[in-house]
């Protein structure tokens, strides 16, 4: 074997690869960043190696210390990346050996096919650990703007038209709800990528008497009662990319929140709407219109949806066609991956610092809020009091409506004589349905958006998020 071919060329082998098919197969350009995994996963192997009798003590001694100097060397940038050495785990385990005999023995009962898997799920851990309290920031920063404009009543919509009146708090803490289904949904499928595979090896495990779950415990995959939690069949081991299916099918959810999200600050924020202010700081200016200032973050988060959206469907795509086990395709799986935890992390991390630079303007919101026609509903179930049934109070109060656009008058300014034009079961305090607090007071239901009960839910998400 020539000394400079790769190492997964064995024997079998009388060139290296032609410069092309290097160029064409390596993965080294995007799995380099996943050395601290590779490195933290060979430290545990060489561990359980030494334990079982096949590395001496001084064995691993050495080859924990040169993966250490290794570590230390990348960690500084200083360490040269060799793209004809494929990827990140033969590049770590060729310069190990190369400085130390003993490192030729780290690969026993290993298969890159099983040392990728683990790095992905050692990755990914740590990715879903950090992803999970950005939301939670998020979700701070909703209540947060909430809160400081509680009493704040804006339209609600729906087909983008007026319906009904709502807190401006509610309104965001709808968000607050989804992104707690989220935050649910990457908290569940932590369990389903914290499972060691090594041991499956390249398809088949080993002949040689390794402990996975030493190895497992020693690289925390172990369940809540602290016992190891290892892949129950080789083959599924080495070919299971679920998990990163699961992920990035939650951040593919994610990302559509936060383009929902996105889409109502972006309508705010304009002209039309004007209940927000977003600071200069997160806002952007146009090159030709001096006048302009744009909201290009909700923009770019409405934007970045799609490839996350997109990540999804190619690793589906990747996963669709493959026979057992592992196969080279499954290399493809990183960049998304990747691309996906960067960008959704991203995102949730700026629409929180853009929250907390967004102001709400009151005025405004409370001139929408006083358009008498969204309590039309309102005036319904006053008439429903009075024992009326609902259909015939709905085709009732439609005809109020009619009137008040006939009389070119606010719905709120029609007098007793002319509701009662319409129906006679007007009384004088049909009026007081059109005060707006006492419309508020009125909703009280659970998950309402009435005065107490959009209190308790602030409170309740307070606490929760402490
Ligand atoms: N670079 C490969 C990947 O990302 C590592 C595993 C390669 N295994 C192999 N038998 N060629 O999936």
């Amino acid at each position: 074997m020539k000394k400079s071919s790769p190492v997964s060329r064995s024997g079998r082998f009388n060139s290296g690869p032609a410069a092309d098919v290097a160029e064409f197969t390596e993965s080294i350009s995007f799995d380099w960043r996943l050395w601290r995994y590779d490195i933290l996963g060979s430290l545990a192997h060489a561990e359980m190696l030494q334990q079982i009798g096949i590395l001496t003590k001084a064995e691993l001694s050495a080859i924990t210390k040169g993966l250490d100097a290794i570590g230390q060397e990348i960690s500084a940038g200083k360490f040269r990346w060799k793209p004809e050495l494929e990827d990140v785990h033969m590049n770590i385990e060729a310069e190990l050996t190369r400085r130390i005999p003993a490192g030729a023995k780290l690969h026993t009962g290993r298969s890159r096919n099983d040392q990728v898997a683990l790095d992905i799920r050692l990755w990914l851990r740590d990715q879903l650990l950090q992803l999970l309290g950005e939301i939670r920031s998020l979700q701070s920063a909703l209540v947060g703007l909430g809160e400081q404009n509680r009493d704040v009543i804006i339209p609600g919509y729906t087909h983008l038209q007026r319906a009904q009146p709502v807190y401006f708090a509610h309104h965001l803490l709808a968000y607050v709800e989804m992104l707690e289904r989220d935050y649910q949904r990457f908290f569940d499928g932590f369990s389903r990528v914290n499972v060691c595979p090594l041991g499956a090896g390249a398809i088949a495990g080993s002949t040689l008497p390794l402990n996975r779950e030493l190895v497992a415990e020693v690289l925390g995959f172990v369940d809540e009662k602290g016992r190891a939690r290892v892949s129950q069949n080789s083959m599924d081991a080495v070919s299971d990319r679920d998990f990163a299916v699961e992920f990035s099918a939650g951040a593919a959810l994610l990302a559509v929140h936060l383009s929902r999200l996105a889409e109502d600050l972006i309508l705010w924020a304009s002209s039309e709407f004007n209940f927000i202010k977003i600071a200069d700081a997160y806002t952007t200016g146009s090159s030709l219109m001096p006048q302009k200032k744009n909201p290009d973050i909700a923009e770019l988060t409405r934007g970045k949806s799609a490839r996350v959206i997109g990540n999804l469907v190619s690793l589906l795509t990747l996963l669709k066609g493959l026979p057992m086990t592992y196969n080279r395709d499954l290399q493809e799986d990183k960049e998304r991956l990747f691309d996906t935890a960067d960008t959704i992390r991203a995102t949730v991390r700026i629409v929180a610092a853009m929250l907390q630079n967004t102001k709400v303007n009151a005025p405004v919101c409370a001139a929408a809020a006083s358009d008498p026609a969204l309590l039309a509903t309102d005036l319904a179930d006053y008439l429903v009091q009075k024992g009326m049934p609902f259909r015939q109070a709905h085709h009732v109060v439609g005809a109020v409506v009619a009137l008040a656009e006939k009389s070119e008058k606010p719905l709120d300014q029609l007098t007793l004589a002319e509701l009662q034009s319409v129906d006679k079961t007007f009384a004088a305090d049909s009026k007081e349905i059109f005060n707006l607090q006492k419309a508020m007071a009125r909703r009280n239901l659970t998950g309402a958006p009435g005065t107490r009960e959009v209190a308790k839910q602030l409170a309740r998400w307070r606490k929760q998020l402490r």
